[in-house]
């Protein structure tokens, strides 16, 4: 598996077009589940191809093909083709895909909009004995087999696509395959990133959200930022949106001439906060009555960035919808610019966030703890300062972009968003890369420096913030502001402790097992889980001295050295 995904990437790396994956876990993508018709050319769009497409248009793009698509609820016997058949009665499907959550459920992209109103023409509302259903008539639909007793199949017949994130012990038997640590860490970014299905999901999920925000807002837009579309979104991160009302508010507009304008009648309220505030409980409390499956809704509209929180079960999405969030959108951008780059980038911010992850630095509940934000910076922040560099500074991005200003409440946020780079002359190896970041964050001056990607310099700390992280456009605020000391410190022990684990010749070599990056994803019971002081304090790399002796050991007496046995436990990594 490790092989195919190697030429896979080698391929993307070289910026050729890709080849096929027939073995990846992820395979598929763009053929499973693909409609037997008018499916021909199309390539889901991959990142650091030559032809990376603008944030925007591609943004653009998918916001028109999740219009054009509806999620099904199936019965638990569907079948593939009487399902085909009778959906493609209602107009010519694009592409479909089948997955599992609690229950069968497919996504299904028309081509024109007509089909998905004919659908709802056609459907009714459930009529149910105890209860009552709420007639908010959705794309998301039941599908109901009428003929129950003409149906053969117990068990479905179609082929459902994961879209859970893939357990450690699975990637640790992939990666252990790779020849290289190079290898290894594109693997990882393979078998973690989001999926062209998962990501559509996404886009699908926003559209369903609009549809409720629209009926007070008819112009708005629902848009996801964050990791669903920075590119370095892995399998199971959160859905983050963003109500966009700029169309509405005017804020764009040209101010009319002649002796008359006309201007709407509002309410006043003390601030934009305030506004955010109201419209995001009033939308809040719509999804909540009448958005079918989503759950679980939370309304946090005291923080810095209200927002309000619920989870869509046919997707299994957490999402956090928030809105006047227009920086958190550019630095989405921003980020997505720094991922075409260059392949190392994505590669390498991958490994490290999965690193992260298993080493209890990074969690999936809000606290003092490293946000995978934050560590993005820190990969891009080494990136920039390679020689030559890998990347450009966030300065030279605005350099370059010409008529392109962003000027968002004051704050700078320009830079250029079709932003060209030539091949970076530096060949450093992800190896090099990796083993540097580890050595440099276990050796920076975290005490008083800050962390700059405008500049790609350090910079005098501004405040006493253990860890600081200057946020690139609002440059007074700090993004790693949570981060207590105890938690910086556990990162650059870990950071430490790799940096060593990787120096040692005995793990470097593909025959070791673990070996390379394996190495550094050995759950890491003594930092995040463990209960005992004793067993706490024991470091990894004391794990490692004894695994090296047991290697040795192992060395004299065989030359097979054995492969992962499989006595890992099955520890998803969630974000
Ligand atoms: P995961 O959800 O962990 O996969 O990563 P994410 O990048 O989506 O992070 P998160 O959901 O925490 O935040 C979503 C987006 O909000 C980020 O990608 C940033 O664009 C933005 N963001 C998050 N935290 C900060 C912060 O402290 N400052 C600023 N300016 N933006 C932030
Ligand atoms: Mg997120």
């Amino acid at each position: 598996m490790a092989a195919s995904v190697w030429r896979r990437v080698q391929a993307v790396a070289g910026r050729q077009l890709r080849v096929p994956r027939p073995h990846s876990r992820s395979a598929g993508r763009s053929s499973v589940g693909a409609a037997p018709v008018a499916d021909g050319s199309e390539e889901p769009d991959l990142p650091n191809k030559a032809t990376a497409k603008t944030f925007s248009a591609l943004q653009a793009e998918r916001h028109e093909q999740a219009e054009r698509t509806i999620l099904i609820s199936c019965p638990p016997n569907v079948t593939e083709k009487k399902f085909y058949n009778y959906l493609a009665s209602y107009g010519t499907i694009n592409k479909y895909f089948f997955y599992e959550t609690f229950g069968i459920y497919a996504l299904v992209e028309f081509s024109g909009k007509e089909s998905i109103e004919a659908v709802q023409r056609a459907s009714t509302i459930p009529g149910l004995q105890h209860e009552c259903a709420v007639p908010f008539k959705s794309r998301f639909f039941n599908l109901r087999n009428n003929h129950l007793g003409s149906q053969t199949a117990i068990h479905p017949s179609v082929h459902r696509l994961k879209q859970s994130v893939i357990p450690l012990n699975e990637l640790l038997q992939n990666i252990s395959e790779a020849k290289s640590i190079d290898e290894q860490l594109y693997t990882v970014l393979e078998e973690m990133q989001l999926t062209e299905e998962n990501t559509r999901l996404r886009f699908l999920v926003c559209s369903l959200i609009k549809e409720i925000a629209a009926a007070y807002f008819p112009e708005c837009s629902i848009r996801p930022f964050g990791s669903t579309v920075n590119n370095f979104g892995k399998m199971g991160c959160d859905l983050d949106m963003f109500l966009d009302l700029d169309g509405i508010s005017g804020r764009n507009k040209a101010k009319p001439g002649g002796a008359f304008s006309v201007e709407y009648q509002t309410k006043r309220v003390a601030s934009e906060r305030v506004a955010t505030q109201s419209i995001l409980s009033v939308i809040g409390e719509c999804i909540d009555q009448f958005a079918p499956g989503c759950t679980g809704m939370q309304k946090i509209l005291n923080a810095r960035c209200p927002l309000v929180r619920f989870s869509h079960q046919p997707s299994g999405f957490q999402c956090d919808l928030t809105a006047n969030n227009r920086i958190a959108m550019r630095s989405t951008e921003l980020l997505y610019i720094y991922s075409t780059l260059d392949p190392r980038v994505r590669a390498l911010v991958f490994g490290i966030r999965c690193w992260a992850r298993v080493q209890g630095i990074t969690s999936s509940v809000p606290g003092a703890w490293i946000t995978n934000f934050s560590l993005t910076m820190m990969v891009l922040f080494l990136l920039q300062r390679r020689n030559p560099p890998i990347i450009p500074t966030l300065d030279q991005l605005k350099g370059q972009a010409e008529k392109d200003v962003h000027i968002i409440e004051s704050h700078d946020c320009t830079f250029a968003s079709d932003y060209k780079m030539k091949s970076s002359q530096n060949t450093e190896t992800l190896e090099d890369l990796l083993q540097d970041f580890f050595e440099f964050y276990g050796s920076f001056a975290f005490n008083n420096m800050s962390i700059n990607i405008r500049k790609g310099k350090e910079q005098n700390k501004p405040e006493p913030s253990p860890l600081h992280i200057q946020n690139p456009f609002e440059q007074a605020l700090n993004v790693s502001k949570n981060v207590n000391q105890t938690q910086l410190d556990r990162f650059v022990r870990a950071a430490r402790e790799s940096a060593w684990i990787l120096q040692q010749e005995g793990l470097k070599h593909p025959k070791a097992n673990p070996w390379g990056f394996s190495a550094l994803l050995l759950p890491n019971s003594q930092t995040s889980m463990g209960k005992s002081k004793k067993r706490r304090r024991q470091p990894a790399s004391e794990r490692i001295k004894n695994l090296l002796d047991s290697l040795k050991a192992n060395k004299q007496s065989t030359d097979s050295l054995s492969r992962p046995n499989g006595h890992q436990k099955n520890i998803p990594i969630v974000r």
